[in-house]
């Protein structure tokens, strides 16, 4: 990002931001606005909060609108612009100073990673965030993930719907369910492909992190390893129908991570935990400058209150291997200012208390 301005999102009234294509440390007391400044970035890359499920309550007490604007490196630089109405519950994208742009072409055009506290419950968490992390992974390298993806979600639906249903009408049930076997089939080869390629790279940087001999990550897709899903789909239809929906299929695809072949999860201590999942935060981004010579970019809320100094250090200096931009918020800027290597474009921001509690945004040195 080359410019960020944010209008009403939650305590910043109106912030402008030019920061640094690589690392912007931003630093401001307990609720000064520092995570709702990351927030802004998420929203205006992903259309979601990371906080709310709510987005109305991003929006400034008392404000009728919130609007995030942004414009990303490049040549040419590219805007992107969010707005969302109190009264209203779709959100307005613009993209290239185009309205109604869709959602998969701002989260296509933005990569972002997030690293805060929820995130490193990744490995303790629900296969859900293990398979979003996976997703994220496969559509910013494989350009027909979103079709396949869309597809089989779809056949999915209906599947479902008719398991509800009551009586089961065979021929329609066969149509969706060749459709589910035939485009879960093809989600299964995009991501097994991708997860090949990524294992290394995350091996490499979990080595350099946190050197644990014995830790593996696999990819389960999500039916037996044996069977086609077709044969799966067709042989399970009763017990599908007494449970209430399809047991298994692409959505249930998951990362296992193991030490030793127990859960990682039971093993580690929480810090090495919050390694782990650093480790896969950045070898996602690494791997998309290697595969598709793309940057993503690192919303890291709180880094020093997450890591010890040496740990610290150790994930600073592979961001920094990275041309990656990262925004990295902490209490106190102390922790984040002499870590980084010279050549290093570094710059600090202090979020400040204005008056009735609202915050503005100060570039400091
Ligand atoms: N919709 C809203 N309108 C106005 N203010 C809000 C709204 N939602 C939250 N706030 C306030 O915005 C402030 C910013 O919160 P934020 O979480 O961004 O702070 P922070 O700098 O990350 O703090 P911490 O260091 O404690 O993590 C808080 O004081 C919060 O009460
Ligand atoms: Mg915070």
């Amino acid at each position: 990002m080359t410019l960020l301005n944010f209008h009403a999102l939650r305590n910043l009234q109106s912030v402008e931001m030019a920061p640094s294509s690589r690392i912007n440390v931003i630093s401001g007391a307990n609720g000064s606005g520092k995570t709702s400044l990351l927030e802004g970035v998420h929203i205006l890359g992903m259309g979601r909060s990371f906080r709310t499920r709510q987005l109305k309550n991003a929006i400034q007490t008392n404000e009728p609108y919130m609007t995030l604007y942004g414009r990303l490196s490049g040549e040419p630089e590219v805007a992107l612009g969010v707005r969302r109405l109190r009264a209203q519950r779709e959100l307005e994208l613009r993209l290239k100073g185009e309205k109604n742009a869709r959602l998969a072409e701002l989260v296509e055009a933005m990569p972002l990673q997030l690293i805060n506290p929820d995130a490193f419950r990744l490995l303790e968490g629900s296969p859900a965030g293990r398979r979003e992390f996976l997703d994220w992974g496969v559509f910013h390298v494989e350009h027909d993930f979103l079709v396949t993806w869309k597809r089989s979600r779809r056949a999915l639906k209906h599947r479902n719907a008719l398991l509800r249903r009551g009586r089961i009408q065979p021929q329609e049930m066969a149509v969706w369910e060749q459709e589910l076997a035939t485009w879960g089939e093809q989600m299964d080869i995009l991501r097994r492909a991708w997860f090949s390629d990524f294992l290394p790279v995350f091996e490499e940087t979990l080595k350099v992190l946190l050197p644990l001999p014995g830790l593996s990550l696999h990819y389960a897709r999500g039916w037996d390893k044996e069977r086609t899903l077709a044969s799966v789909l067709h042989d399970s239809r009763q017990t599908d129908q007494q449970m209430g929906f399809t047991q298994q299929g692409p959505q249930r695809a998951d990362l296992r991570i193991r030490i030793n072949k127990q859960p990682a999860v039971e093993v580690l201590s929480r810090g090495q935990q919050k390694l782990v999942v650093s480790a896969l935060k950045l070898a996602q981004g690494r791997f998309l400058e290697r595969t598709a010579q793309r940057h993503c970019i690192y919303l890291i809320d709180d880094l020093p209150a997450e890591l010890d100094e040496h740990n610290r250090h150790q994930f600073c200096g592979l961001l920094e291997d990275m041309q990656c931009q990262a925004f990295i918020t902490s209490v106190e800027p102390s922790a984040l200012r002499n870590t980084w290597r010279p050549e290093t474009s570094v710059k600090m921001f202090h979020v400040k208390h204005g008056e009735q509690g609202l915050s503005y945004l100060e570039p400091t040195s």
